[in-house]
């Protein structure tokens, strides 16, 4: 029997690994141009409050391509925030759009619009999670396991870093894919317990460190983030003095491992420039599995 899909994409949690499998499938599908299913006439909104180059766009040509339309509604262009509540954007939204894709400063609020839509709403990152990045983590660990004839749980990944929205979602979904996660934070800024008990509930065990190097021995692959991610509270000098140590560069990356990073990058922060410049990083072919997997995403979800 097929899998299960769920109404909206809000955390990684709601997908099965089932569910999750499959979409990694039609993704690499429509990466291969193998893909007939489209979104003819559907027009996909899309809320964003926080500035976005790669989430924004993978989404509006993804859409593009399958024949469908985005519109984009930046948070100076419509009423939300301005006086409208989230219930009403929903219920209005939800009259003219088949699917609702949004970034919003707060987890609660894309919690009630999605509560209020009429129609699948997906999480296009908010403070606390970023699923669809997950998304295309997932497929790019796939596609560099398959070089050497493996599958997703041949993998071991290090996040190396702020236990933040791009950790937490990645810690839930190598553990529904099977990927051993190694996970090196500095103390204070771990992982919340939240997204380590989504992950034992997946069926997975995160390992967690307070070193990198201790991390990364052995992983075929070094995932890191900024230290600041947009809309943080906390001043940059509380904040980075923990972080010491917890740059990625040639030093932690001497085993051989590829270099993954979500970007933007901050660089001569959380990663050297040379790192990310290296034949070890795979973070363009990262930022291009972004498309085919919001694709399959919505193909699914639309129940196309
Ligand atoms: N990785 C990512 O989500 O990038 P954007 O902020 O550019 O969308
Ligand atoms: N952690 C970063 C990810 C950006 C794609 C942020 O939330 O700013």
């Amino acid at each position: 029997t097929e899998p299960t899909f769920p109404t909206d994409l809000l955390t990684i949690d709601q997908l099965s690994p089932a569910a999750l499998s499959r979409l990694l499938d039609r993704a690499a599908r429509i990466k291969a141009g193998e893909e007939a299913a489209r979104l003819d006439d559907r027009t996909v909104a899309m809320v964003f409050e926080k500035p976005s180059t790669r989430t924004r766009t993978s989404f509006e040509a993804g859409v593009t391509a399958l024949g469908g339309h985005p519109t984009f509604l930046g948070q100076d262009d419509i009423h939300l925030g301005h006086g409208e509540p989230i219930k009403d954007t929903a219920r209005a939204l939800s009259q003219y759009v088949g699917a609702i894709v949004a970034r919003l400063n707060s987890h609660d609020d894309l919690t009630e619009l999605a509560a209020h839509a009429d129609v699948p709403v997906v999480n296009a990152l908010t403070e606390r999670a970023h699923p669809c990045q997950t998304l295309a983590d997932l497929l790019t660990l796939r596609e560099l396991a398959a070089e050497s004839g493996g599958s997703l749980s041949d993998v071991t990944l290090a996040w190396v870093g702020d236990g933040n929205n791009v950790a937490r979602s990645l810690v839930v979904g190598c553990a529904l894919a099977g990927v051993d996660l190694r996970v090196a934070t500095p103390e204070g800024y771990g992982v919340d317990d939240d997204a380590v008990a989504a992950a034992r509930a997946a069926g997975g065990e995160p390992t967690l460190f307070d070193s990198a190097e201790a991390a990364v021995a052995g992983a075929d692959a070094i995932y890191t983030d900024v230290w600041m991610s947009m809309g943080e509270g906390e001043s940059r000098a509380e904040k980075l003095p923990a972080f010491e140590g917890f740059q990625v560069g040639e030093d932690l990356l001497g085993g051989g491992a590829k270099l993954m990073h979500c970007l933007p990058a901050n660089r001569g922060e959380e990663v050297t420039d040379d790192a990310l410049e290296s034949e070890q990083s795979v973070v363009w072919q990262q930022a291009g599995n972004r498309k085919p997997t919001q694709q399959a995403l919505l193909l699914e979800l639309l129940g196309e």
